[in-house]
Order: C-alpha cells, then structure tokens, then sequence
C-alpha cells in the first residue's frame, strides 16, 4: 500500500534524475510504501525521458503539464494523483537530501504532525554552497513571511504535509512559495514541526528562480497580509495622486484670488482634493480587490493616512534640511516619496485592504 507520494517538480533537470531517483529508491524504506511522481513543465533537455525509463523500474510516475510552467501550479498537479495520504515535495536538483525523507514523513504518518518542514535555519540544519545573495534572499523571504506563520523556514522547498490540505491552498497561489500559501491557509490551526536538514547547492543544471518570481512572492506576502499592492493598483494610485495636487492647487488659488483667508482657502482646497482622490481610489485604482462603496468611514481611514503622511513629510524635511544640511529644493523630493510611499501602503492595507479571502 502506498503510505506517501514524493512530489518532484521539473523543469530541465534531465542531469539530476538519475542520480536523485537511485539516491531515493535507496532509502531504507520498503519500496511500495511510496511512490514518486514527477511533473514536468515541458523541459527541452529531456528530462521526461529520463524519468520514463525509471518508470518500468521502480515506483515512478511522469506527469507532461501542458500548461504555463509554474511550480506551485505543477505541485498541486502532482498531489491530485497522489495515492499516498501524506506528500512529501523536494526540488529534482539533489539540494534537499533524499536521506532525510524518512525524518520528515515520520512525524505527519503517525499523525502527530499536518506539516514537516525541512527547515535550514534551526539548530542541526544549514545551508551549503549557497552564494551569498541567495543566503540573504532565502533569510529575508523568511523573515518577510514571520508575522504570518510561524516557522523559521517558511521558502523551504522540502516538505511534507497530509494530502486533504493541499485543497485549502488558493486557486490563485502561484510561484515557488507554496509553503506559505499551506501554512497561511491553515490559520495557525495546523500541527507544524521543523525537521533540520542541510541544503546544498546544486551542481548539475542551473536555478531557475527569477527576479520575477521574487517579486511574485513578495506581491503574495502582501496580499496574504491583507494588502492590495499591485503595479496597477500602484500605478493608478499614482496618477489619481497628480490629479488630486492639480484640483488642490486650482482650487487654493481660485479661492484667494476670491478673497478666502489663507486659512480658509488651504482646508478648503484639501479637503475636496481628499474627497476627489478618494473617490477616484475607490471607484478606479483599488476597484478589482475592492467593493468601491464610498463609505465615510473609509473615508475617515482615507483622511488619517492622509495627514500622517503630511506629519510625516514634515518629519522627512526637518531630518534632511536641518540635520543631514540638504538644501530645501533637493530635499523636497525625497519627502515627496516617502508621502507618496505612505500615502499608499496606507490605502493598500487599511483604507482599502482584501476584502475577501486571498
Ligand atoms: N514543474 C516545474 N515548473 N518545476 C519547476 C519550475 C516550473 O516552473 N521552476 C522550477 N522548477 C523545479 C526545478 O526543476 C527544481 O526541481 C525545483 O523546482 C526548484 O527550482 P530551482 O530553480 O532549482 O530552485 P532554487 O534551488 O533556486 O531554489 C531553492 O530555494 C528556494 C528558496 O528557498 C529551492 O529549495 C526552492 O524550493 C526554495 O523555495
């Protein structure tokens, strides 16, 4: 009977398959108590070939994606066919050692544990000939995700955990972090461990992590956070932003041209500057995560992030021009920025955040 089903995603790793699968069929595990399926996202370096001559062999499965490669996409794949009730998901690259596969499904068969993470940063676990850069991303990924689960390795790619759950993972969920997606669906409900490993560095084929699937994840973490942060959600925001000056500007010099006090004119321009840039956030920049209810309550929230901002500038500029001795005109555009950066962290996470479940 097959107990657990290791998870194996590919993309050109045709060099590792050999040596990973003769590496795993050698645990001293009896050999029909686990299966390894293998998803491939069309490799060009045939890979899926490899993987079918093991197929008549041992207890292998090939699974062809034909769809966009996407490795949380290709896991999910994997653990629909999964016969086994616990799966255990490793990199194809020999990173994650196969010899620990039995330290990590242990604790979720005997049912004492929902997930196991093969975690490099408790005492017993390491990295090794990891460049520096990637050490520090992997750390800072995982200390991004701190605030929403609690695990030392929340990026780790080498984990098992029982099958039911990965149907709690978000449709949407995509790119490397799958773990995450796992661990925050559980809502602090589930049983997690941490078993140490050591992942060393591949040396046959190459990483494909990108500066895109990086963005991805931290796109993600916020969202899980409760933010709508997005390049449109960013972009819109912006232009909505150069809107509001030029109705605030118009609109001051409309009243003291008038014969509006000085007091009189600036609130009066803020406030509807405020009220038309709300409006145009709720109706148009944040609309796809957003109801776009005009609710005076948001708009109370929309007023608060607003003034903080300005103290905020105030703070900047004072910090630039009397402490760091910028001039007054440089020092202008850097407390802009940080306005603008506050301005809209703020819409994003409490005067507009998800509404629904991510
Ligand atoms: N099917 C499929 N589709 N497989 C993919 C895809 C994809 O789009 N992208 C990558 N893979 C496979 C690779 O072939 C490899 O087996 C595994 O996923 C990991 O990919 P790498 O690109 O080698 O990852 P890495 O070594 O740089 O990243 C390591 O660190 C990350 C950060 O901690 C791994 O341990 C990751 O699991 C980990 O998240």
């Amino acid at each position: 009977m097959t107990q657990f089903s290791i998870v194996i995603p590919t993309l050109n790793e045709a060099e590792n398959i050999d040596p990973l699968l003769t590496r795993l069929f050698s645990l001293d595990l009896q050999k029909e108590s686990f299966e390894v399926i293998i998803v491939d996202d069309g490799s060009a370096d045939g890979t899926p070939a490899r993987v079918r001559a093991w197929e008549s062999r041992a207890n292998v499965r090939l699974v062809e994606r034909r769809e966009k490669p996407d490795l949380t996409g290709s896991i999910l794949a994997g653990a629909a066919l999964a016969r086994g009730n616990v799966i255990v998901v490793m990199d194809a690259d020999l990173s994650h050692p196969p010899e620990r596969v039995p330290a990590l499904i242990a604790p979720v068969l005997d049912g004492s544990h929902d997930v196991a993470v093969g975690s490099r940063y408790i005492p017993g676990g390491s990295t090794e000939g990891w460049p520096l850069h990637r050490q520090w991303l992997s750390r800072l990924g995982g200390w991004l995700a701190r605030p929403l689960c609690d695990v030392n390795d929340a990026t780790s790619g080498f984990f098992a955990f029982r099958r039911e759950l990965a149907a709690t993972i978000a449709e949407r969920a995509r790119g490397y972090k799958i773990l995450l997606e796992l661990l925050v669906a559980g809502q602090g409900k589930l049983r997690v461990i941490e078993v140490p490993i050591c992942f060393s560095d591949r040396t046959r084929g190459a990483s494909k992590l990108s500066f895109s699937h990086q963005w991805t994840y931290l796109q993600r973490l916020m969202t899980l956070a409760g933010g709508t942060v997005s390049f449109g959600t960013a972009s819109r925001f912006a232009v909505v932003g150069l809107f509001g000056v030029v109705v605030d500007a118009l609109l001051f010099q409309w009243l003291m041209s008038n014969g509006a006090g000085l007091a009189l004119a600036h609130i009066m321009s803020f406030f509807a500057a405020a009220s038309v840039n709300y409006t145009l956030n709720s109706k148009w920049s944040f609309r796809l995560h957003h109801a776009g209810h005009l609710q005076w309550r948001q708009f109370s929230r929309f007023l608060t992030v607003g003034v903080f901002a300005l103290l905020m500038r105030g703070g900047v500029l004072a910090l630039l021009i009397y402490s760091w001795h910028i001039p007054s005109y440089l020092a202008i555009f850097p407390a802009i920025a940080a306005t603008a950066v506050i301005n809209y962290l703020g819409s994003a996470f409490y005067v507009f955040p998800v509404e629904h479940n991510p």
